[in-house]
């Protein structure tokens, strides 16, 4: 039996926190082999900060455009042992220096069936106004390894839901946030189970 994954979740400047708040719940009554040990934020305040500090995870505030983001962020991942980061709405590149020491170790959850509305720009309700303004009957997340791009690395698994005819991106969005709380523990569970004994 390998060892638990030290999981860092890293979020974003709005950090709502849904996909935060179902791992660390995950972790904590021992349903993945994970433990959260570390949330990175580039913004004190935010609803995910919050929550992770009342559920007793440390946080650690780093902003994006300080000069010394890529060192320092490096720096806090190997201070808290991080075996596994997991991206939560992180809305930047991650800096090569963090991938290349981290090969098949990050992963990011997106709410939409990659390929399919990926890429710079699509994020949060803009991916669900274009799956409907495509006229698309299906949607869903995905789990899928970081690369030097956006939304290009291999998928882990991917849950799709139905687009019903009178959604709007907010009916669509509340669909999606409720398989992306399922879908990233289900996908650290494959992952540890995939990987080399
Ligand atoms: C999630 O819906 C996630 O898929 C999305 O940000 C949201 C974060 O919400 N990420 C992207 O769009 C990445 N391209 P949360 O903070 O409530 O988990």
């Amino acid at each position: 039996m390998s060892a638990r994954f030290s999981v860092a979740i890293l979020t974003g400047s709005k950090g709502r926190g849904s996909n935060l708040t179902s791992l660390i719940h995950h972790a904590q009554r021992g349903e993945i082999p994970a433990d959260v040990n570390l949330v990175i934020s580039p913004k004190n305040g935010t609803q995910a900060v919050e929550t992770a500090r009342s559920l007793n995870v440390p946080v650690v505030i780093l902003p994006y455009k300080s000069e010394t983001y890529a060192e320092d962020l490096m720096e806090t991942l190997v201070e808290h042992k991080i075996t596994l980061i997991c991206l939560a709405g992180y809305m930047t590149l991650l800096p090569t220096l963090v991938l290349d020491a981290f090969p098949n170790r990050v992963l990011n959850i997106h709410p939409a069936l990659l390929p399919k509305f990926g890429g710079k720009g699509m994020y949060g309700s803009h991916v669900h106004e274009a799956v409907i303004a495509a006229g698309e009957t299906e949607s869903g997340c995905t789990v899928h390894f970081v690369t030097e791009h956006y939304d290009e690395g291999a998928p882990v698994l991917q849950y799709p839901c139905p687009v019903w005819p009178d959604d709007t991106p907010a009916s669509l969005a509340q669909r999606v946030i409720e398989l992306e709380m399922k879908a990233y523990p289900a996908a650290i569970k494959k992952l540890h189970e995939d990987r080399a004994p």
